[in-house]
């Protein structure tokens, strides 16, 4: 999981100020124990789902991280076992999709989405199983598990979140730390918009979407947006990656719409998930709003601006600067 921590260009107007906060009250040499309450699909399976996708949540109470994480940031798991070296298992980060008050309300719980990754060994054609995300899938409620943290700073809701909207872009499990990102600011009961647009292979790879449709339903300043990349869409026959839904938007550009949402100077924009969905989320914004509409949010420089289907993801941070106002989370 790699963050965007490099300084970036400030903006004129609307840029978020970030809360202060504590990191790594547990460290890697001396794990706590957590103990597994919760461990069900989140998707919704069936036949044409692309993977398992699990929602594991652990109690922490009675150690530091009781109470001590805020939603957009990660906690590490040691899974036990050694590596092929005779290693022991290094920590593994995954993202808290809890709220800040955590599943219990009292920040004693803390969840994550965690997808099963099986592959191929090339060398040899034998099945591959991801050391860490099988494990948490395979995890029995009661089980104890060595857990660190917290973890970052940057990937987080500002310190006023009323002072702003927002747009989040997930795909997969990018998804986790906007589930606990959007409960914090429906239940802090600011008026701010919320956007999300989610994009999943097909739909019954959808994630909490059972629970997102009724936040939906019940906040009328959430909006939820799926993308779905194999299928058609219930609203357009395309398929669609999260970033084409800025020009496939069911509501024009009108108020609301994700062109709009985007031109505001107060929103925010949050992307979570697959490398890469940064780089079209860029170009997407880039063609809907324009170079100088777009200049809040990224500048590019002369020699690519006329041709972003040449862009690349080496030219992040050096041809195509965000400003504050754009958070990443890629991996
Ligand atoms: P696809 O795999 O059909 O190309 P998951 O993590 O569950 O596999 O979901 C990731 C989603 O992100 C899929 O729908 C995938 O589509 C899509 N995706 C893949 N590459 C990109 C990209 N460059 N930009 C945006 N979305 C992408």
């Amino acid at each position: 999981m790699t963050t965007q921590d490099t300084p970036i260009k400030q903006t004129a107007t609307g840029d978020p100020v970030l809360p202060e906060l504590r990191v790594n009250l547990v460290r890697p040499t001396d794990p706590v124990i957590g103990r597994v309450v919760t461990n069900e699909l989140c998707t919704k399976g069936g036949r044409k789902a692309s993977g398992f996708v699990r929602h594991v949540a652990i109690d922490v109470s009675g150690t530091p991280l009781e109470a001590g994480f805020v939603t957009g940031q990660s906690f590490g798991v040691l899974p036990p076992g050694e590596d092929d070296k005779g290693r022991p298992h290094k920590l593994r980060l995954y993202s808290i999709a809890s709220p800040t008050r955590g599943e219990d309300g009292q920040g004693k719980v803390l969840a994550t989405s965690v997808k099963r990754v099986l592959d191929e060994h090339w060398e040899n054609q034998t099945l591959f199983r991801g050391v860490c995300s099988n494990y948490l899938c395979d995890a029995q409620v009661g089980d104890e598990i060595r857990v660190t943290g917290p973890s970052g700073k940057r990937f987080v809701l500002p310190a006023d979140p009323s002072a702003h909207d927002y747009v989040f872009f997930a795909t997969g499990t990018g998804i986790a730390p906007f589930r606990g990102m959007i409960i914090d600011l429906l239940e802090s009961g600011v008026n701010s918009k919320v956007t999300l647009v989610m994009g999943v292979p097909y739909s019954t790879d959808l994630l909490y979407d059972d629970d997102l449709r009724a936040l939906e339903a019940k906040h009328e300043n959430f909006r939820y947006v799926t993308a779905i990349s194999r299928e058609p869409q219930a609203d357009t026959p395309k398929k669609l990656y999260v970033q084409d839904r800025i020009t496939n938007d069911p509501l024009g550009d009108g108020a609301g719409s994700l062109p709009a949402s985007l031109a505001c100077e107060r929103t925010l924009i949050y992307v979570c998930g697959l490398a890469g969905m940064e780089l079209g989320i860029f170009r997407g914004i880039y063609e809907a709003l324009g170079r100088d509409g777009a200049a809040p949010l990224i500048t590019v420089d002369d020699e690519i601006a006329g041709d972003p289907s040449s862009w690349n993801r080496r030219m992040i941070n050096r041809q195509i600067k965000t400003s504050k106002r754009v958070f990443l989370e890629v991996y």
